[in-house]
């Protein structure tokens, strides 16, 4: 039987390189939001399994919340458009935000969610990324917190998807050109 497994070029980085980097992480993340009371947005689909483990590395009170916004739709180039599809459930006004992402590419996302986080009137946003992909940036986002700078490849994995698949792998690879070709 064909797995997932067999649609992957090329594992970039493993489940223990990612428990890794999250560990170092966190560290500084407890240490620069110590009695800050910070909210750390996880951003759906993609950042999830990335949030689920640096919450448990922050050693400080924090709150988590959710929003989901999505620009790619089911291909692999961003529309630019960016929906709020779920919004938070607490104000943010006053608050130190924390946001988590997966993967920052144009930064058209986070532009977006920057954005209207300081027009709600938050005290301090700061991002922090699984994978920043600097190459493909066209908005001026610079992540405060980055795991791994990710080269021109398309990745999936680790909460990454394509057309909605593979976001369970247990590690982020490069997809088979062939798998995205033909659609
Ligand atoms: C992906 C990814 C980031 C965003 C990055 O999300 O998870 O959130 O695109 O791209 P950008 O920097 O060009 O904006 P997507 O919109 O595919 O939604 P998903 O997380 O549900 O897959
Ligand atoms: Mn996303
Ligand atoms: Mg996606």
């Amino acid at each position: 039987r064909l797995g997932m497994n067999e649609d992957i070029k090329e594992i970039l980085y493993s489940k223990s390189q990612i428990k890794e980097v999250s560990k170092q992480i966190g560290k500084k993340l407890t240490a620069d939001y110590l009695d800050k009371k910070p909210l750390v947005i996880c951003v759906l689909k993609g950042a999830v399994l990335f949030m689920a483990d640096i919450i448990r590395e922050i050693d400080t009170y924090a709150e988590i919340d959710f929003m989901d916004v999505s620009s790619y739709g089911d291909g692999t180039v961003s529309s630019g458009e960016v929906k709020i599809l779920k919004d938070l459930d607490v104000p943010v006004e006053g608050r130190e935000i924390l946001i988590i992402e997966d993967i920052i590419d144009t930064g058209k996302t986070l532009q977006c969610l920057v954005d209207l986080l300081k027009h709600r009137k938050a005290k301090t946003v700061k991002i922090c990324t699984l994978l920043d992909k600097p190459e493909r940036r066209v908005e001026g986002v610079v992540p405060d917190y980055v795991g791994f700078q990710v080269p021109n490849e398309f990745v999936v994995g680790y909460g990454l998807d394509y057309q909605g698949m593979y976001r369970n792998l247990p590690y982020v690879g490069i997809l088979k050109p062939e798998i995205y070709e033909n659609n």
